[in-house]
């Protein structure tokens, strides 16, 4: 019997690592995409022949037609920005006869978006700075066992029984009143999506076990970055869904003993959007720099992100969580022309003792990491290499020393460049 390939595709920081490229990268020869986690809170950037796309939630096989594209019960769906990133993506001929939602996944209404503003808030000088899509109280309805599946929007009339009942708890449990707590905001909408998604809401498990049994290829695609892990990311500055592996296993509803290669997508520097502990972050213009010349501005929000060197403590403690089999260093053409680059290969604690990786944000915010120094590289020596080998030495001994901090994965790309075919595969 064939045996299946499936590929775990994660963020090993804080998310926006590129991880678009290598999904777009593996997509084209797999048979099944999985999107198992996160909401449209998610932003990656694809550049291919047909242009450049900024997907939230539609999973990135989705420009191979013959590649299955399934959104998992993990995932927090927004019917409204769904439907319009598929009526974007439809206009510039992207089909989707091969996409699937679970009918498991859980909705993201504009109540949620209301709330998730209202919390932030709250929150005041403690705020998390979310990207406001309302992805941490769909979450959290989920667990409250009052959430919304996909599956309801196939029967609209229990949906919005449904919706009447759980928005008289939240005008309840709120002490405010907006008509996005009413029933009848969403009347017509329930309706539309109903007709819009209805299609695409089919069960998922036994297309999954009949592919796994044909030994087809998957590729899971991760949203976020494993520091924004809710059980294992700096909490409380995480999101509200599981990043890492066992997230994207649970939110496929894959067996474990299926995943034959965990791959690790790792930019060649830090950068962080929204608020929490950043160690190695540059503040200053040398940070500026790389920014301007990365585009470090969010896919979804639009923010400045915090730009800083590549943190090796956080990446082996990444590591020490999913397991990389793979590395992916990406975007070592934005790091050209910076004539000499840090790795941080320890962190000091106030009292200058040797610390691990804390993930108590607060302590996070206090560690002093301790560098090591390696040469930079020019843009015209990249933009010559078409392999692994063709890189400047300096290029290649900086690429090595990030994999090097996670002991037993191996190097399997290096990205040069936003175009597809800007990527080394070794
Ligand atoms: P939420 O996911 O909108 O609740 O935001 C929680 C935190 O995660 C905030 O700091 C966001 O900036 C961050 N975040 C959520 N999704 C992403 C992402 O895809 N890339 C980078 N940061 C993200
Ligand atoms: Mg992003």
């Amino acid at each position: 019997m064939k045996q299946p390939q499936v590929s775990a595709v994660i963020g090993g920081q804080w998310g926006d690592e590129g991880k678009g490229k290598i999904v777009d990268y593996l997509a084209a020869d797999a048979d099944v995409v999985i999107r198992s986690q996160g909401g449209d809170n998610a932003g990656h950037t694809v550049l291919n022949e047909r242009g450049k796309f900024g997907l939230h939630l539609v999973p990135a096989g989705i420009f191979n037609p013959d590649t299955i594209n399934i959104m998992g019960a993990g995932v927090a769906l927004n019917p409204k920005t769904l439907l319009k990133e598929m009526k974007e993506l439809g206009e510039r001929g992207v089909s989707f006869d091969n996409l699937i939602i679970s009918p498991k996944a859980h909705l993201a209404f504009d109540y949620h978006l209301f709330i998730d503003q209202s919390q932030e808030h709250a929150r005041g000088k403690n705020r998390i700075e979310t990207t406001k899509r309302g992805i941490g109280p769909t979450y959290m309805d989920k667990a409250e066992r009052i959430g919304l599946q996909a599956k309801l929007l196939l029967e609209p009339d229990r949906c919005m029984e449904e919706l009447a009942r759980v928005l008289a708890l939240k005008r309840k449990h709120l002490d405010q009143d907006n008509e996005v707590l009413y029933p009848e905001y969403y009347e017509d909408f329930v309706k539309e999506a109903g007709a819009a998604l209805k299609d695409f809401i089919r069960p998922t498990e036994r297309i999954i076990e009949e592919h796994l049994h044909k030994g087809s290829r998957f590729v899971l695609e991760g949203a976020h970055g494993t520091l924004l892990d809710l059980d294992h990311g700096t909490y409380p500055m995480v999101t509200a869904s599981n990043s890492t592996v066992g997230g994207l296993l649970v939110g496929a509803g894959m067996p474990p003993l299926a995943l034959n290669k965990v791959v690790g997508i790792f930019k060649s520097y830090q950068t962080r959007v929204g608020a929490g502990g950043m160690p190695t972050e540059l503040d200053n213009e040398l940070g500026e720099h790389i920014r301007t010349r990365g585009h470090e501005f969010g896919t979804t929000t639009g923010r400045p992100r915090r730009v800083g060197f590549f943190d090796g403590v956080a990446a082996l403690y990444a590591h020490r969580i999913n397991g990389f089999t793979d590395i992916a260093v990406t975007r070592i053409d934005t790091l050209a022309d910076v004539k000499e680059l840090k790795i941080a290969t320890g962190y000091k604690d106030t009292a200058g003792w040797p610390t691990d990786f804390p993930t108590d944000n607060t302590r996070l915010s206090d560690c002093i990491p301790a560098y090591e120094s390696y040469e930079g590289w020019t843009e015209a020596e990249i933009a010559k290499a078409s392999t692994f080998d063709e890189l400047p030495l300096s290029a290649k001994a900086y690429c090595e020393a990030i994999v090097t901090s996670m002991p037993g994965a191996k190097l399997s790309f290096v990205g040069v460049g936003q175009a597809r075919n800007q990527l080394l595969v070794i």
